[in-house]
């Protein structure tokens, strides 16, 4: 079949306000959109300004009303409780407008809102959900990040309520959730009033009088008296959730998601990207902690009448690298969204594949790679692998769904590997000099895209406006940073290669660079220091930080070296992967002071390097050479 991708992004260039408009149709609204988009509001515009509707009303009620409530809308997969489930649409939207009228009994309303820190289980989707419904803004915060990452959200988003349950699973521990959260409440300078726990099997929590409530007999309570909450009326343009995500400095920054927009963006990348029919089983392996999980685990399945994998365990060790085949065959997945680290993985521990010839996964169409870069190798291994097509996409926390990708749904374009392809519709894509002027196909430069930011993207930060304009419109006027750097080539296909800021990309987890250097050098005994990513064959990139010790330590540096590790993963959280701190005499710098991280990446990665013309001591970067060798690396 040949790709109707150039009519349809040819009829959005002609007319974005039509396109979207007829997209919009798919959708029940309360009170439908008349003005399609205003560029007088918001900082950049708003996408249907005067429609009301609710997320969580077209995401379940919709299909129950329309005969479908006896259609799986969640499978859930948990090898590491070795636990299995299934809620139908009908279900689902029960527990969730239940849970709803919990939370308003506990006098959470529209515009309140609800910190989610939680596990993959369903109770994690159903929460989400219940907030939609009756308009409370959730933020969800992902279980690797330790307390006081979790107490800057709560600083920042203010919560009325925290959802929680006692404990994640990760292969070989138990996380016990509520020490972390206590932690984080003490720590918060806007403690939530009420939290609602989750008892899980693997650990009981003890609940704080007054505060905590015990989530099962809450939801006993409210089933005894038949309480459901209806879904709210909302405004199009009412906040959904907040996403924290990492920023240049420890604070992170809180993408804002609106209900209309993100729901007419997901439902449309569901039928032209990913090819999904209602019905059709939908495997997103990430986390409900992260964008991936908030669009493809959570709402844009759910918006599609499709079913969605929950997914509780790892690409390998859960028990083997052949756990990803199983729920494929098992569920009769059609298609996998996945990281490629994931895929990494796998290879790594089961290069020839052999776990795939104990299953049948006859059922999958497509495998979706996205979150980093997809490097020819692994792409091509999953190609042969899986014999079906592997399509990388490219996007982030704040676009909420993909800006360039290959639409599976109007006919694959040919799969280049190393590209994620071309533009979605809504996406004027830009590769930019300094200036802001555009450069050639095969030059690399600054990727941008040409405002407004089609629906479903951020319309601005959490309260912060300013810094919105400031992380992202202001460098290029009329254009949104991505803060990724590429290329397009002759045929207009993008080519993603890295980052233009200090953030790193760490099997799929987004981390800044600032964040952790700003932990290093509340270490005592640290001077100065720099963090940078390295290359790691599994994971992308793995953080390396270069510390510098104030004079007159007399401490042991490898004692040093191993607090700084630790310091990292109490501050921060195990998700940050931090496990090489590296001690040398002094950095390399500028002549003006700046610390030469580029080039020591480069040393590190092994990559060709020259003498930057502005160093103040080229010996210091023999020592980071001599240093790094000293680690093995
Ligand atoms: N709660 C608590 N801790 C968590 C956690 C969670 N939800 N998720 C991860 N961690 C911990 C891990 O246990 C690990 O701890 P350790 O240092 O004690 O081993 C640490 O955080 C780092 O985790 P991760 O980077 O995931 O590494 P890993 O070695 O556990 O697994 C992969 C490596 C490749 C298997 C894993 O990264 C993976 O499955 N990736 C899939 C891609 C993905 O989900 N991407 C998200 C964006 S799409
Ligand atoms: P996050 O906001 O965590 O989703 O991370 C977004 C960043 O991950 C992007 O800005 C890119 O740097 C990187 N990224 C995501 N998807 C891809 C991809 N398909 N190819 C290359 N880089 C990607």
């Amino acid at each position: 079949m040949s790709s109707r991708y150039g009519e349809v992004y040819q009829s959005w260039q002609k007319d974005p306000q039509a396109f979207w408009a007829e997209a919009a149709g798919e959708l029940e609204w309360i009170r439908k959109p008349n003005k399609i988009f205003d560029e007088s509001q918001g900082v950049y515009g708003r996408w249907f300004p005067d429609a009301t509707c609710n997320t969580c009303w077209n995401a379940l009620d919709r299909h129950v009303e329309a005969g479908h409530g006896e259609r799986r809308a969640i499978i859930y997969d948990s090898p590491v409780t070795q636990t299995k489930a299934t809620f139908t649409y009908r279900q689902l939207r029960d527990e969730v407008a239940t849970l709803a009228a919990v939370l308003t009994d506990n006098g959470v309303t529209k515009g309140d809102r609800v910190i989610i820190y939680m596990p993959m289980i369903p109770e994690a989707v159903m929460a989400m959900l219940a907030c939609a419904r009756i308009g409370a803004i959730h933020s969800v915060v992902f279980g690797g990040f330790a307390s006081k990452e979790l107490a800057t959200r709560i600083d920042d988003a203010k919560p009325k309520m925290v959802l929680t349950a006692s404990c994640g699973i990760e292969p070989g521990r138990v996380v016990q959730y509520k020490p972390l959260l206590d932690e984080a409440i003490t720590l918060s300078s806007a403690p939530p009033e009420k939290v609602l726990l989750l008892q899980r099997p693997q650990a009981q929590a003890p609940l704080i009088a007054g505060r905590d409530m015990d989530w099962a007999t809450q939801i006993a309570a409210a089933k005894a008296a038949g309480k459901m909450a209806a879904c709210v009326e909302l405004n199009a343009i009412d906040p959904l959730y907040i996403l924290y995500t990492s920023g240049t400095t420890g604070i992170p920054k809180g993408v804002v998601r609106d209900h209309g927009g993100h729901m007419v963006a997901l439902k449309w990348t569901m039928t032209n990207l990913y090819n999904i029919k209602p019905g059709d089983v939908f495997w997103t392996a990430s986390d409900t902690g992260w964008v991936v999980g908030h669009s493809y685990i959570c709402y844009g399945p759910l918006l599609q009448g499709a079913t969605s994998v929950i997914y509780e365990g790892k690409p390998i060790g859960t028990p083997d690298a052949g756990v990803f085949w199983r729920v494929i065959s098992e569920h009769k997945v059609v298609a996998l969204f996945t990281a490629p680290t994931a895929f990494r993985a796998i290879k790594k521990e089961d290069p020839n594949a052999e776990f795939l010839k104990k299953y049948d996964t006859s059922s999958l169409r497509a495998l979706f790679l996205a979150g980093e870069r997809a490097d020819p190798n692994t792409v091509q291994w999953a190609e042969d692998c899986l014999k079906v097509p592997v399509i990388d996409h490219w996007w982030q926390t704040e676009t909420g769904w993909c800006i360039a990708g290959n639409p599976m749904g109007l006919g694959l374009l040919p799969i280049k590997h190393g590209s994620p392809t071309v533009p979605m519709p809504g996406y004027d894509v830009r590769i930019v000099d300094e200036a802001a002027q555009p450069l050639a196909n095969g030059k690399m430069g600054s990727i941008v895209i040409k405002l407004p930011l089609p629906p479903g993207c951020l319309p601005t930060l959490w309260q912060n406006d300013a810094r919105m304009q400031d992380s992202y419109l202001s460098e290029f006027p009329g254009y949104y940073k991505t803060a990724d750097a590429g290329y397009k080539d002759e045929t207009g296909y993008l080519y993603i290669m890295g980052r233009t800021d200090d953030i790193i990309n760490v099997a799929g987890h987004r981390l800044s660079t600032g964040g952790i250097e700003e932990v290093l050098a509340s270490h005592p005994d640290v001077a100065e220091c720099a963090v940078i990513g390295i290359k790691d064959d599994l994971k992308g990139e793995a953080p390396c930080g270069f510390v510098v010790l104030k004079s007159g330590t007399t401490k042991a540096h490898d004692k040093i070296e191993s607090e700084i590790v630790q310091l990292v993963r109490d501050k921060i959280g195990p998700v940050a992967a931090f496990k090489l701190a590296i001690t040398i005499d002094r950095l390399p710098k500028t002549r003006s002071g700046k610390i030469l991280r580029g080039t020591m990446k480069k040393i590190a990665d092994h990559d060709a390097w020259t003498l930057p013309a502005t160093i103040d001591d080229p010996a210091i970067l023999d020592e980071i050479a001599a240093a790094l060798k000293r680690k093995g690396i």
